[in-house]
């Protein structure tokens, strides 16, 4: 890996402020298609993604999560499903959310994960939000992607553990 490609990987930091305006649609599609080039488990693609970018919906979230400013005012939210009969479902999700992120600071993007999205489209008390979203039956929620365009520096690396490697040659 080049100096510039690891750099690149090093620019993908949570980005916790967003401008307010929307993102453009090719830089949607380019996040989109990294999310669909995914590694996946004997390539199920397992994976469904909502993307919301009605403030009002983005709102109501927040609200009934109890929750206010959750999504820091990012104008995209992403919500991340996976198919609950497939071999690895949370699994080829969160790696396809992976690459959302790095594809996002490809182009000038920032995201956030955010995790109360699982808690929310996953209770039963708010069944109807999936429908809603056109999530097909059978997905469960594993979370979120706050996806805007950057109204910060992007943040030094907090601290990393290097103690998490073992070495058997
Ligand atoms: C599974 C998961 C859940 C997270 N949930 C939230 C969240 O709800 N809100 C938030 O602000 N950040 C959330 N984060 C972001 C982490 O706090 C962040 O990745 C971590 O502090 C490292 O910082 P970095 O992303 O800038 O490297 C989450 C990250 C992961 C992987």
């Amino acid at each position: 890996m080049s100096k510039e490609e690891l750099d690149f990987l090093k620019r993908r930091r949570s980005i916790r402020r967003f401008l307010p305006e929307q993102i453009q649609p090719e830089q949607l599609k380019a996040i989109e298609e990294a999310a669909v080039l995914s590694a996946s488990a004997m390539n199920e693609q397992a994976w469904f993604f909502a993307v919301i970018q009605r403030e009002d919906i983005i709102e109501q979230l927040e609200e009934l999560a109890d929750s206010e400013g959750a999504f820091y005012g990012a104008r995209t939210v992403i919500v991340l499903f996976g198919k609950e009969d497939a071999i690895a479902p949370e699994t080829d999700t969160i790696l396809a959310a992976a690459d959302m992120m790095h594809a996002a600071v490809a182009v000038n993007l920032g995201t956030c994960f955010i995790y109360l999205a699982k808690k929310l489209f996953n209770d039963p008390r708010y069944s109807q939000l999936k429908a809603a979203c056109g999530v097909p039956e059978g997905y469960t929620c594993y979370g979120s992607l706050a996806v805007g365009i950057p109204d910060q520096e992007i943040p030094k690396p907090s601290k990393r553990r290097y103690d998490v490697f073992s070495y058997i040659r």
